[in-house]
């Protein structure tokens, strides 16, 4: 359903406003789409699979074959207890790519591509891109070290050389990404797209509250500190968010914790929603803006930078 050259024809700039736990809805993807980049959100945002369904109408309904796709994030892992609910809706929907995180993409790849839809699975490690080429995923999205979220580690410029030398399909590039410039920079290294997340966040039409927003404009990528304490699983988090929350980011609790604290203190901050994500690219967040803004100044960057590579 997808062909490589006409997605890339529809689009300003080859960038996925990436999905974001909390952040991105209905406003932000719409917002992402008319500006002519993919707009991405996990299911997981929706309270119910009817909220999902009313969603999936709102953003299909602004979409079309000649807009940039919206693109829906399911979350594979096994805990996930809504994944088949939320398949079926997805699959009413019929959107043209799907995005599986946190684990194979099996368990959804024939009924998306039953209904002639595309899988695109994140990998963090040459063997997670392995198992996802086997399990038949169409395009990989490649979480690189210092990715906003749960982080990737390995290094972007030797992952896509070790990737692109078994993968021919759709290669983003997760993390690090917050100008056009280094949209035209992962071109040269093979990628065809680019995640861009933190960036978003830092838009009018993104859900996260105007402190969050405000806290990304003023951060570098000094604040950003890797820690597994909040999710379990290694997340960027920004240092300053800790603070406030009346943590010490030398002596965080023991991971997990912080969320069984809220059991025994109602006033414990509560990951995701106190405890804020924001990846390496911060350091190219300077104001918060409409998403038609940030999307028309990212493609003029792009230009410039294939135009005149270098400085
Ligand atoms: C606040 C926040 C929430 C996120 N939630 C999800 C999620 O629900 N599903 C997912 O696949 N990735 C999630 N991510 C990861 C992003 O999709 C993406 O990989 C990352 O933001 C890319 O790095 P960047 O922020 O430096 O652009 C999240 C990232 C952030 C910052």
């Amino acid at each position: 359903m997808v062909e490589g050259t006409s997605l890339r024809e529809r689009l300003s700039v080859p960038v996925i406003a990436a999905p974001m736990f909390l952040v991105s809805g209905p406003e932000l993807v719409i917002a992402a789409v008319r500006a002519g980049v993919m707009g991405s959100f996990p299911t997981a945002n929706c309270r119910t699979v009817e909220q999902l369904d009313d969603w999936m109408s709102q953003m299909m309904a602004a979409s079309g074959p000649a807009t940039a796709p919206v693109v829906p994030n399911l979350i594979v892992h096994r805990t996930n207890s809504r994944l088949a609910d939320d398949l079926e809706v997805i699959c009413r929907h019929r959107p043209e790519i799907v995005i599986a995180s946190v684990g194979s993409p099996e368990p959804i790849i024939d009924r998306i591509r039953g209904y002639g839809g595309q899988v695109w699975a994140d990998v963090a490690s040459m063997r997670h891109a392995e198992k996802a080429i086997a399990a038949g995923a169409d395009g990989l999205i490649l979480l690189t070290g210092g990715a906003g979220g749960q982080t990737g580690w390995a290094n972007p410029f030797a992952f896509a050389r070790g990737v692109r030398a078994i993968h021919d399909g759709p290669m983003v590039l997760a993390g690090g990404v917050s100008d056009g410039r280094a949209i035209a920079a992962a071109e040269v290294l093979g990628f065809d797209y680019c995640y861009m997340g933190t960036h978003f966040i830092a838009t009018e039409e993104s859900m996260a509250v105007q402190r969050y927003k405000d806290m990304l404009v003023a951060a570098s990528l000094d604040d950003v500190q890797l820690t597994d304490a909040i999710t379990g699983l290694d997340t960027s988090i920004l240092r300053p968010s800790l603070i406030a929350a009346g943590l010490d980011p030398k002596n965080l609790p023991v991971r997990d914790s912080i969320e069984i604290s809220k059991d025994i203190n109602p006033d414990a901050p509560r990951r995701w929603k106190d405890i804020w994500s924001g990846g390496h690219s911060v350091e190219g967040v300077r104001r918060v803006q409409p998403v038609a803004d940030l999307v028309r100044e990212v493609a003029n960057q792009y230009q410039q930078a294939r135009i005149q590579p270098g400085r």
